[in-house]
């Protein structure tokens, strides 16, 4: 939540600044703000509320100066509305020398605010954010040593942040803090840079450093240095960003997700590339830090939020079927809360597109705490998740940007399949031989992901049909379940329209109260070779629904000849081992919304009051 950029060298400051914000704009969109210090040593800043276009308009028409040094913000509002006065950066001082950003909450903010009040400070916001540019400030004009200031202020504040400050006496550099909330360098050629993530900077430079917990960064344009709150030096490895600028930018599609949605099959393909050998056998040496451990695992829990939840759900019925571990999935922000049994043979698998999700990080450290093995699977290099699990299994599904994840989810998918063949490998509920041949399954699916996506005109089709819809209810059993869920998620983000997923076997014992004449139902039809026969069972809750006045879309296998005979409204995928089937099941679902959002003029990218990337509790 809230992207921040920061940034000293020769480049145009205010470009550099709004390219980073573009960029980062999915952690929140309700105003922006640049300041920097132009070429008479004077402090510049803009900010607006609205989404960035708006920042960027007021700027081409009246220009801020020329300027080497500067920071950026784009705000996912925590205290005060989405004004202009409530946009960063916050100025403090009696003369406005310092501007400030921050990303996070600081919770210690009106015991903090009191203080100032009382000292005579006058407030122009509503935020917790302004009390920190004030304090530095003030700690500033005593001693005329911005750094020492500045962490003497740190120390004070509680809560999360990731704090930038520059101060128009000290032209050359950028300050930064850490705590709880992201912060990553990127290192250039006389020239350095600062941002929420790597998206911030990746167009300038591919080198990076993660700031850890409690430092700070003393950023100029010919070096970088690091410190722990205390004031003592400290070092990270630098290290490289693979993702390639161009895909973070939109290359000609209408919008990030129609392009994050038409990347599956290389997202799924990168994922599994150099895991799986051509006999399918499956071999994660990412898990090597864990040891042995690995083997005496004796149960698995998953935390997770929103769509990387429903991600886990799938995983489960993998990882129970293969490698017969018991697995729950949990909520992360509940599981934290809530007490739980973990021993040193509990693996807790963090699952995490942005691996920033502060609720998912909080049951990490808490996890860890209490003596479990942590794994985290996760798509952001030096995300915090990253750098704290015990070890990591990145998915490979490049930059997303949109804020409903789609290609991410796949990712995730796909990395929890791999994950539960290589826990099989150490069992032996099943053959060798069995689970290589899964494996290759597994290496089919990115042509049949391009199979699914060539042929959803049809359910674009429909999704159209149903934009005055007022509520949508999805229905699946076993894996369909969790798409059942994905589907009403997405549905919910993108289009604003009430939709519940639930499993079907449960339809009876409520759910069916529902449906009145011409309610939308869509349902996830498993394989018609199911050898659980749950086909024919799901086949039974279409014509329960249709027999009290549902219309039904189905998401189905191609050559299911049961499900052609009750509805005309189907969308067909390929055949492909059962468990594998949400990868392509939940793509018709993930277009369905994308579709109805833009046929309601929505906006697709940067759906109402939702942030990509949760970084507060
Ligand atoms: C937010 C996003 C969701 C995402 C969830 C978890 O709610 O809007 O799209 O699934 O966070 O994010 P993570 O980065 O932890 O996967």
């Amino acid at each position: 939540m809230c992207g921040i950029v920061g940034y000293v060298g020769p480049k145009s400051t205010v470009e550099v600044l709004l390219g980073g914000l573009k960029r980062l704009e999915y952690r929140g969109y309700d105003s922006a703000g640049v300041s920097v210090i132009n070429g008479s040593g004077t402090l510049e800043t803009r900010k607006r509320s609205g989404k960035l276009s708006v920042l960027v308009d007021d700027i081409e028409q009246n220009p801020l100066g020329v300027a080497h040094i500067g920071i950026g913000h784009t705000r996912w509002a925590t205290h005060g509305a989405p004004t202009d006065g409530n946009a960063h950066p916050h100025l403090g001082g009696a003369h406005k020398k310092l501007s400030l950003i921050h990303n996070g909450i600081i919770e210690n903010f009106a015991e903090l605010k009191s203080e100032l009040l009382e000292a005579g400070v006058t407030f122009t916001s509503e935020t917790d954010t302004e009390v920190a540019a004030h304090l530095i400030a003030a700690e500033y004009d005593k001693t005329g040593d911005l750094i020492s200031a500045f962490r003497r202020v740190v120390l004070r504040l509680h809560g999360a942040f990731t704090i930038l400050v520059m101060h128009e006496d000290e032209p050359d550099v950028v300050l930064a803090a850490r705590r709880n909330s992201p912060l990553v360098v990127g290192l250039g050629v006389g020239e350095n840079f600062l941002g929420s993530d790597v998206a911030a900077f990746v167009e300038h430079t591919k080198r990076a450093i993660s700031v850890g917990q409690d430092e700070i960064v003393i950023l100029r344009s010919d070096r970088v240095e690091l410190e722990d709150f205390a004031g003592n030096k400290v070092t990270h490895p630098e290290f490289q960003v693979d993702w390639d600028a161009s895909a973070a930018s939109k290359g000609g599609w209408s919008s990030f997700m129609a392009k994050e949605i038409a990347d599956q099959p290389q997202a799924v393909g990168d994922t599994l590339m150099g895991r799986v050998a051509s006999d399918g056998t499956v071999h994660l040496q990412e898990l090597a830090p864990l040891g042995n451990a690995i083997h005496s695992i004796d149960r698995i829990i998953m935390v997770a939020c929103g769509t990387a939840a429903y991600a886990s759900e799938v995983g489960k019925y993998a990882i129970e079927a293969w490698a017969r571990i018991p697995v729950s999935v949990e909520l992360s922000h509940e599981f934290r809360y809530r007490d739980p049994i973990l021993t040193s043979n509990t693996l807790v698998v963090a699952v995490s597109q942005s691996g920033e999700t502060m609720d998912t990080l909080m049951a990490t450290r808490y996890a860890k705490e209490a003596g479990a093995m942590v794994l985290s699977i996760c798509n952001t290099q030096g995300a915090t998740l990253a750098r704290e699990a015990d070890a990591v299994l990145y998915t490979h599904a490049g930059p997303e940007v949109a804020v409903a994840s789609t290609k991410a989810f796949t990712a995730q998918i796909t990395s929890i399949y791999l994950l539960a063949l290589h826990l099989a490998n150490t069992r032996s509920a099943h053959s060798k031989s069995e689970l290589q041949e899964i494996g290759r399954e597994l290496l089919k699916l990115p042509a049949q992901i391009s199979e699914v996506l060539a042929g959803l005109d049809p359910i674009r089709e429909l999704a159209r049909s149903y934009k005055d819809a007022k509520t949508v209810l999805f229905l699946g059993r076993n894996v369909g379940f969790p798409i059942a869920l994905e589907g009403a998620l997405k549905l919910k983000e993108l289009a604003y329209i009430h939709s519940e997923g639930f499993a079907a076997g449960e339809l009876k014992h409520g759910p069916i109260a529902l449906i009145e004449e011409g309610q939308p139902v869509i349902v996830i039809v498993p394989s018609v070779n199911d050898p659980d026969s749950l086909h024919a069972k799901v086949v039974s809750n279409i014509q329960e629904v249709l027999a009290r006045g549902a219309k039904v879309i189905a998401i189905a296998e191609e050559g299911d000849k049961a499900v052609a005979q009750v509805t005309d409204q189907v969308c067909y995928v390929p055949a492909v081992h059962r468990m594998l089937a949400p990868i392509l099941t939940v793509i018709p679902l993930q277009v369905f919304a994308m579709e109805l959002s833009a046929a309601k003029g929505l906006d697709v990218d940067q759906p109402r009051n939702l942030a990509k990337s949760v970084t507060v509790e």
